[in-house]
């Protein structure tokens, strides 16, 4: 597996191979009803904000055509073997990266994905009791090594999350208390070893106080990308500033991202994982 091509953080064993890619990439982690979707709608409207940089918004499983059909699979299905579920897992996530996110950071685009590889570890390995390098592995390749170069984790208690959930509880959101408290556990232990990646933050605090502090996340590293056509307007970069939807905003979603209950409509009809 090559990993030269990787933006941000690279895979272990292959750290600092930043390429010239003008383009920002970010994941939102946690459990189930943690905010994930919430803060990512919040920090993407932030952002077109302040710049005129383009903002792709998108998620997994299901940030493709392809990647929808493999969402019902493992979302709704029953039964499915553990390597079946990580290699659906891995399968949407190699076409969400080479469709999706990849050309999006080539032409210079923050990327906001609602959960990505270590939702695949802190679920399988953490709960679901494969093996976190095997997982691991799969999505490098998968992946060709593309790691966010930053993970925001929304970190609540799995019973105060679920609780802020309405709907039917999906597949996952069904398998049980040992198993939400281990992939809790698994996303904590992954921050904690690589913190320069990840922003751990507590999902029981106010949506505007989270808000601000992915916020001040952000500012440094969009004032430190290369120039995409745009340039970040440093007079707007204010915490405070942050709006519900930014009017006129430059805020592209993929077809399943637009389908989430926060930015469309139709009422939800499955949870995220
Ligand atoms: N900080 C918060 N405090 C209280 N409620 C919140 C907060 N953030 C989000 N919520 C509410 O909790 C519910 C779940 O939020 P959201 O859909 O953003 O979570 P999620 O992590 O994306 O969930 P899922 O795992 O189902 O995708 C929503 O009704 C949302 O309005
Ligand atoms: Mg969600």
């Amino acid at each position: 597996m090559s990993h030269s091509d990787v933006p941000g953080a690279a895979a272990a064993g292959d750290r600092g191979a930043h390429p010239a890619w003008p383009g920002l990439f970010v994941s939102f982690e946690g459990g189930d009803g943690a905010g994930k979707s919430t803060q990512l709608v919040r920090a993407a409207a932030w952002i077109a904000s302040v710049t005129s940089r383009e903002v792709v918004r998108t998620r997994e499983p299901g940030g493709t055509a392809l990647g929808q059909v493999l969402r019902t699979l493992v979302l709704h299905g029953e039964d499915l073997d553990p390597r079946t579920e990580a290699l659906i897992y891995a399968a949407d996530r190699a076409q969400h990266v080479a469709e999706v996110i990849r050309p999006a950071l080539r032409r210079g685009a923050v990327v906001l994905t609602d959960r990505y590889l270590d939702s695949s570890v802190a679920y399988q390995a953490g709960g679901r009791e494969l093996g976190a390098d095997d997982v691991e592995r799969l999505s490098f390749w998968a992946t060709d090594g593309l790691l966010p170069q930053l993970t925001v984790l929304l970190d609540v208690s799995p019973g105060r999350g679920l609780a802020r959930l309405s709907d039917a509880p999906d597949r996952l959101e069904r398998a049980g208390d040992v198993f939400h408290l281990r992939t809790r556990q698994a996303f904590l232990d992954r921050a904690a070893a690589d913190p320069g990646r990840w922003l751990v933050l507590d999902a029981s605090r106010s949506r505007e106080e989270l808000t601000e502090q992915i916020v001040a996340r952000l500012v440094p590293l969009l004032a430190a990308l290369p120039p995409a056509g745009s340039t970040l307007d440093p007079q707007a970069v204010r915490p405070r500033s942050v709006r519900g939807e930014a009017e006129g905003a430059r805020v592209v979603s993929t077809p399943a991202e637009a389908m989430h209950p926060e930015n469309a409509a139709p009422p939800r009809d499955e949870g995220a994982w």
